[in-house]
C-alpha cells in the first residue's frame, strides 16, 4: 500500500509539476519496476475522469510465430496481429511484460511516440536504451502515459515489425481537456481505429540477405483479411485513428467515400482542423480525424493506397450506416473509379498542418545541425560485415547482420551509416568503445563506413536539425522518427525543378535568408519525411535526459542502419541500472535447462 502512495506522489510530480528537475522525473526503480500491488487492473479501459488515482495497467505479451488462418506465418503477440490494444487514461502506469519466444531472434519493443518522460531507458532501443531481450526470456517495460493522443508500439526491428509485432496505444484523458471535443459526438478508441500495415508474402525475421528488394504483396488494415467495419449512426461524428504501422516506405492514401474528414490531430498532437477528402500517411504517422455521418443512409467504402514501395497495393474497410444491410458489400470488390488519383494539392499530410495555438515568443540562440542524407555507393570487404551483435542466448546468429547491398549503395547520413553501440549507451556511457563514436558534424575523423553517430547536446536551449535529402544517388523520400520527443516541424521544400540539394547548397541558401520557417504554429511531430531533393527542419528542446535516436525507420530493409543519437547527458541511477536486465545474462531457467 505504501508503494501505491508512492507511486500516486511521483506520477503527480510528472503531470503537474512543470518545473520538476530531471531527479524528480526519475522514478525510483521500485515504483515502476516491481509489481508492487496485489489489485493491478488489468482492464484499465474507462471513461478518465478528473482526480482519480491513475491505475497501473499490466499487460503480458508473448511474442511468438504462429501461422495466421489464412496460412501465412507471422509473428504474433498473444496470438494476434496487430497485438492487444493498448487503451489508457493519462497518467497511468503501463507495465508490459515483453516474453520474447521467437527462436534465434533477440527483440525490444519500442512505443512510438511516448515521450518516455523520465524513463529513457524503457525506449525500446536495443544497445541504446536497454539489452536486447534474447530467446526466452522477459523485458519488463513500465512508463507512464504522460501524453494524450494516438500512438502505437512495435518490435524495434523493421523485420519483426513487417512480420506483425505492432500494436496500438489510446492515452485518453478527461472529455473537457480534448481541445476538438466539440467537433466529434463519438470516440470509441480502438473500436474506431484503422491500423494499416504493409504484409509480405513470407516471414522477414531471420533472412539475412540483402532484403532491398523484397516487396510486400498486400495492405492490411487492422489486420484483418475480413474487412474491417466501422458502424456509424446517421448525423453522428466519429473520431477515428488513423495510424499508418508499416515498417518501410509506404506512404498511404486514405479517403472515405463521399464523406468530407476532419483532421484534429497528427502524432498524436492538436492541429487546427482541416477538411479534406484525402489524407496521406507517412508510415510511424498517426492522424486523428473526424468523420460526419452525413450522407444518404447506406454503406462507404474508406480506401486505402499505397505509394513508393507500396504503390499498386489498396485495401478497404466500410463506413455502415446502422440499419444498413451490407451483405451484398461483402462479395464486392469497391470499384476503383477512374481519376482516383487526387490532385496533390487538396490530399492533406502532417507537414502541411499547423499547431493547434500559435506561439507568441520567437526562439532565440537556435543551434543549427546539418545533415546531409543521401544514397552513397560504398566499398565493402566481406570482413567488414559487422556480427558483433551475438545473441547470447545463440552464439551463432548474428543480432545486427550487416545487409550490404553494394550495387545500390547504402543510405548514410553525412556519409556514414549508424553503428549500434557495444553496450546500451544510456546505462553504460563510459563503456561504448570510444573509437566506435563519431560526433555529428565531424565524421570525416572517423575512418569506417558505420559509427555511433552521436549528437551530444551540450547547451540548453533550442537546437534546429536541417535533414537534407540532397538525390544525387536517389530519387527515394525518406521518413524519419524521432524518440522521446515531438519536433516542431517548422519547414519542408522539395525542389521543383527536381535538382539534387547538397548540404552546401542548403546552407548558403539558408545564409541567403532563403528558407522560410513557420514559427508560429508549425505541427508538432515525432515522426516526417524528407522529400527527395529537399528538405525538412525540425526543432527540439532537448531538455529530458537520454539517449534518443533520430531514425530513418523506412530505410530499414534497404541499407545500413541510419540514425543519429541525440544524447541528452543523464546519469541513471546505479540503483536503476542494476534493476534492468543485462546484456546476455538474464536467461530463465526453461532456456538454461533444455
Ligand atoms: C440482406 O441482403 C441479403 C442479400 O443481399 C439478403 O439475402 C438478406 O435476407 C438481407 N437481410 C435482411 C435482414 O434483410
Ligand atoms: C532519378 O530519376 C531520373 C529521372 O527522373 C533518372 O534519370 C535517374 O536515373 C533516377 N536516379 C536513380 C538513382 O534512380
Amino acid at each position: 500500500m505504501k508503494l501505491l502512495v508512492l507511486c500516486v506522489i511521483i506520477v503527480a510530480n510528472v503531470s503537474y509539476n512543470g518545473k520538476a528537475s530531471l531527479e524528480s522525473f526519475m522514478p525510483t526503480a521500485n515504483v515502476l519496476l516491481a509489481d508492487t500491488t496485489k489489485n493491478s487492473d488489468k482492464s484499465c479501459q474507462r471513461p478518465c475522469k478528473f482526480n482519480v488515482k491513475p491505475r497501473r495497467c499490466v499487460y503480458d505479451f508473448d511474442i511468438e510465430p504462429a501461422i495466421q488462418e489464412n496460412d501465412i506465418p507471422a509473428i504474433m503477440i498473444n496470438g494476434m496481429t496487430p497485438g492487444p490494444p493498448i487503451h489508457v487514461c493519462l497518467n497511468d502506469v503501463v507495465i508490459v511484460k515483453v516474453k520474447n519466444k521467437v527462436p534465434d531472434q533477440d527483440l525490444a519493443m519500442h512505443w512510438h511516440g511516448v515521450e518516455q518522460k523520465g524513463t529513457p531507458y524503457m525506449d525500446g532501443v536495443p544497445m541504446v536504451t536497454q539489452c536486447p531481450v534474447s530467446y526466452g526470456s522477459t523485458y519488463e517495460y513500465a512508463f507512464i502515459a504522460s501524453t494524450p493522443g494516438t500512438f502505437f508500439y512495435h518490435s524495434n526491428s523493421v523485420a519483426h515489425q513487417s512480420d506483425g509485432v505492432y500494436g496500438s496505444i489510446i492515452v485518453d484523458q478527461p472529455q473537457p481537456l480534448e481541445p476538438h471535443v466539440s467537433l466529434y459526438d463519438y470516440d470509441r478508441g480502438e473500436e474506431n481505429t484503422l491500423m494499416i500495415a504493409a504484409k509480405f508474402p513470407s516471414l522477414l525475421t531471420g533472412i539475412i540477405e540483402d532484403l532491398s528488394q523484397v516487396l510486400p504483396t498486400s495492405l492490411a488494415i487492422n489486420g484483418n483479411e475480413d474487412r474491417s467495419k466501422l458502424f456509424v449512426i446517421p448525423g453522428y461524428a466519429y473520431r477515428l485513428r488513423l495510424i499508418n504501422a508499416a515498417a518501410i516506405e509506404c506512404p498511404l492514401l486514405l479517403n472515405v467515400d463521399r464523406h468530407d474528414m476532419m483532421v484534429i490531430a497528427t502524432d498524436g498532437k492538436p492541429v487546427k482542423p482541416v477538411s479534406t477528402r484525402h489524407v496521406l500517411l507517412y508510415p510511424g504517422e498517426r492522424m486523428d480525424v473526424v468523420v460526419r455521418a452525413d450522407q444518404e443512409a447506406g454503406g462507404y467504402w474508406v480506401r486505402v493506397h499505397g505509394r513508393d514501395k507500396c504503390s499498386g497495393l489498396s485495401a478497404s474497410a466500410m463506413l455502415l450506416y446502422s440499419g444498413f444491410n451490407y451483405t451484398a458489400m461483402l462479395d464486392e470488390e469497391p470499384k476503383t473509379k477512374n481519376n482516383l488519383e487526387p490532385g496533390a494539392a487538396s490530399i492533406i499530410y502532417g507537414q502541411k498542418l499547423q499547431y493547434l495555438r500559435d506561439s507568441t515568443n520567437a526562439a532565440e540562440n537556435v543551434k543549427s545541425v546539418y545533415l546531409g542524407i543521401d544514397r552513397n555507393t560504398v566499398k565493402f570487404k566481406d570482413s567488414d560485415n559487422d556480427y558483433r551483435y551475438l545473441s547470447d542466448a545463440l552464439p551463432t546468429k548474428p543480432f545486427y547482420p550487416a545487409e550490404l547491398s553494394t550495387s545500390n549503395g547504402v543510405i548514410q547520413i553525412n556519409g556514414k551509416n549508424f553503428l549500434y553501440p557495444n553496450t546500451p549507451m544510456l546505462l553504460k556511457p563510459m563503456d561504448v568503445k570510444p573509437d566506435s563514436i563519431c560526433k555529428v558534424g565531424e565524421e570525416e575523423k572517423h575512418k569506417q563506413t558505420q559509427c555511433v553517430q552521436v549528437l551530444k547536446v551540450e547547451d540548453k536551449g533550442e537546437y534546429e536539425l536541417a535533414l537534407v535529402n540532397e538525390g544525387f544517388g536517389s530519387n527515394d523520400s525518406y521518413t524519419f522518427h524521432l524518440h522521446g520527443y515531438s519536433a516542431e516541424v517548422i519547414a519542408t521544400w522539395q525542389n521543383p525543378n527536381n535538382l539534387p540539394i547538397s548540404r552546401e547548397d542548403f546552407h548558403k541558401l539558408d545564409k541567403e535568408g532563403k528558407i522560410i520557417r513557420n514559427e508560429r504554429n508549425a505541427p508538432l511531430k515525432d515522426t516526417f519525411t524528407v522529400p527527395n531533393k529537399g528538405f525538412t527542419i525540425i526543432r527540439i528542446q532537448p531538455d529530458r535526459g537520454g539517449t534518443w535516436l533520430l531514425e530513418c525507420r523506412s530505410c530499414g530493409l534497404s541499407s545500413l542502419p541510419v540514425a543519429v543519437i541525440i544524447n541528452v547527458p543523464l546519469a541513471i541511477p546505479k540503483l536503476v541500472v542494476d534493476s534492468l536486465p543485462k546484456c546476455g545474462n538474464y536467461k530463465p531457467a526453461d532456456v538454461l535447462l533444455n
